[in-house]
């Protein structure tokens, strides 16, 4: 039997639950030729979301391409890989090298090798100098190139493109060309929350409401729940209804440890002879995955400045509506308005939410982390 369970990077078929109506007000945003930003702290599954939305409209025959800003290291870089990524999806469609060679002045077309010897398309800048201009040239391709309302192109942690060094330009070429093309869909989406913001929500900034906007919150806890009990049932396994309870609250019912821990605890099971999930090997998961996490929440919480720092362990401790005299105290905070500053950006950040208006961290694991340490 196989691990029923993924954590790490993008999910789809089985291992992928919930969703259904953010997805389907998703798919009408971009089916209408409009624009979709969304936001969402880290691990809550908005790249699998998105590959699913891009699952759904192959399926009805759509071109897809997709560019992982995470994944550029220069605007070079981002021409070449933007180019080859439609290049890639569109061949079956359009015809020949040739043929896609014409259509750019600045860019060529290269066949080379990739770092496994297997022959690859590269697309280079003719001059360094033609940069920018390569980039208008790289965002008119979806249009010259790709099917007229049916074709979606997804930018994902898309705040990385202030790390190009372009300052605005980028976002002024892109938008300038992109904003002639109604009939290409444009998916923006990152787990920087505020920079992301102030991208599209900014007057004074080139993308300026521009896209639709999405937020990925958590999952319904009952289909969190569902989802656990299914899985190690799809593999001959029983998981208590209270222990999958269990498990979506350690998870703070956040995708990816709600399929860490159940990951972990699948292992203990398979590892003996018993076929039923007992408490305890829920709790052996939860330290498992907290002894991997441990030197990544210190350095999360390390890289805040003081003010925020005290905010966090209290929040840790003690979600909170208020932060009133008694809390302040308990808790050794300074005072309101240098609080109130912290979490403000405490909040931009997406480390602290309001969940029905109670201040909490989004990361449950920084939550036990700080709770118990010191
Ligand atoms: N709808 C879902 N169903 C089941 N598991 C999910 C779902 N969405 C996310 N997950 C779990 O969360 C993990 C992270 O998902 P994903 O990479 O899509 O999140 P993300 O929000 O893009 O994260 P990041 O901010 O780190 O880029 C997945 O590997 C999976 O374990
Ligand atoms: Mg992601």
């Amino acid at each position: 039997m196989k691990n029923p369970f993924r954590y790490g990077s993008r999910v789809s078929g089985g291992a992928f639950f919930d969703r259904a109506r953010i997805m389907r007000d998703m798919l009408g945003v971009v089916d209408g030729g409009n624009n979709v930003v969304l936001y969402g702290p880290r691990r809550y599954g908005k790249s699998s979301l998105v590959g699913e939305v891009m699952a759904r409209l192959r399926a009805k025959g759509w071109v897809c391409a997709e560019v992982n800003m995470m994944d550029v290291a220069s605007l070079e870089d981002f021409v070449s890989q933007y180019a080859r990524v439609l290049y890639r999806e569109v061949s079956p469609v359009v015809g020949t090298l040739r043929h896609i060679a014409g259509l750019f002045r600045r860019v060529t077309p290269k066949v080379g090798v990739d770092d496994e010897g297997r022959p690859e398309l590269k697309f280079e800048i003719a001059s360094r100098k033609a940069g920018v201009a390569a980039l208008r040239d790289v965002f008119e391709l979806p249009a010259k190139i790709c099917p007229a309302g049916r074709t979606l192109v997804v930018l994902d942690e898309f705040q990385e493109v202030e790390s190009l060094g372009l300052g605005a330009q980028f976002e002024r070429t892109m938008r300038s060309v992109i904003q002639n093309q109604p009939d290409i869909a444009y998916v923006f989406l990152g787990s920087k929350t505020h920079m992301l913001e102030r991208m599209f929500s900014s007057p004074s900034r080139p993308f300026y409401n521009s896209a639709q906007k999405f937020i990925l919150s958590r999952p319904p806890e009952d289909e969190s729940r569902r989802f656990v009990v299914e899985r190690f049932k799809s593999v001959g396994m029983t998981m208590p209804d209270d222990l999958a309870a269990r498990v979506v609250s350690l998870a703070g019912n956040v995708p990816y440890y709600v399929q860490a821990i159940s990951s972990w605890a699948y292992n203990a099971v398979a590892g003996g002879r018993a076929r039923v999930v007992r408490a305890a090997d829920i709790e052996e998961a939860f330290q498992s995955l907290y002894a991997t996490e441990t030197i990544l929440m210190e350095s999360v919480f390390m890289a805040h400045p003081e003010s925020q720092r005290l905010l966090m362990r209290a929040l840790a401790k003690e979600p909170t509506a208020r932060f009133d005299e008694d809390y302040r105290d308990r808790h050794a905070l300074p005072s309101t308005s240098t609080v109130n500053t912290a979490l403000r950006r405490l909040i931009r950040e997406s480390v602290v939410e309001a969940q029905d208006g109670v201040y909490t961290l989004s990361d449950p694991l920084l939550a036990y982390h700080l709770s118990t340490r010191g």
